[in-house]
């Protein structure tokens, strides 16, 4: 695991764009996307840079169950924010979390990411070492799944809503089998409150108890973070 310690996220996030403009550069034609506050810069720069997507493919980790892509707290909406309406790509997946037949979702989903290898997958981690929803438990050979959000995670993200009772309760997620199947991984994380994350991602035994550790197992990770994110390395 390659380690990028920089001074803040905005130094991170340019940090990172430099990755994704020489992947794309050198032919990268599918990007894995995230959400969450972690990449919120890489995607302004992204934006915002003379880069052009139209050729692309993007597929994104996961989406909430029950909301409507127009709902600003959707992933569908996220990315469109920050991302797609500066940056159109050539086809653009996320999971349909309004889908009536979840297995039929997670099948369609399989199948797009099986159609679409992943050359540069972009991750955040959430602070129990979940990566993408993937939570503690959730098997290395999973693949798209629905998943029962842990009281951790519904409580960390409540921030973005107007109260926890209306976060979501489980999500479709990529799997972690589809994650490290990508050729390349980017993983953003600041502040101290990743501190426990990214020392048992880095430092801890591979267990399937904490998701993150799997990407020890992976030839080509890097992970880009803050001080306050590393202080217990
Ligand atoms: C959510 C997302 C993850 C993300 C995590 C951390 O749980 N599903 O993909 O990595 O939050 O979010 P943040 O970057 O806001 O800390």
């Amino acid at each position: 695991m390659k380690i990028i310690v920089t001074k803040d996220k905005i130094t991170g996030g340019a940090q990172a764009f430099k990755i994704f403009a020489n992947e794309i550069q050198n032919g990268a034609k599918v990007l894995g996307l995230a959400t969450g506050s972690s990449p919120i810069e890489l995607y302004q720069e992204l934006a915002h840079s003379d880069l052009n997507f139209s050729n692309l493919t993007s597929i994104n980790l996961d989406e909430y169950v029950g909301l409507d892509p127009k709902n600003d707290q959707s992933y569908h909406y996220f990315m469109n924010e920050h991302l797609f309406k500066a940056k159109p790509f050539k086809h653009s997946y996320l999971p349909n979390g309004l889908a009536s037949d979840t297995a039929s979702e997670v099948a369609r989903y399989d199948q797009i990411i099986k159609e679409h290898p992943i050359d540069l997958q972009l991750l955040g981690i959430g602070r129990n070492g979940h990566i993408a929803f993937n939570e503690p438990g959730t098997p290395f050979d999973s693949t798209t799944h629905e998943v029962k959000l842990t009281q951790s995670t519904i409580e960390a993200n409540s921030r973005f809503f107007d109260s926890i009772d209306e976060v979501p309760k489980s999500a479709i997620c990529m799997g972690i089998a589809s994650i490290m199947s990508a050729k390349k991984i980017v993983l953003l994380a600041f502040g101290e409150k990743k501190r426990w994350a990214i020392k048992h991602m880095v430092e801890g035994p591979v267990t399937e108890e904490m998701p993150a550790s799997i990407l020890q197992k992976h030839p080509d990770v890097t992970i880009i973070c803050d001080k306050a994110a590393v202080q217990d390395l």
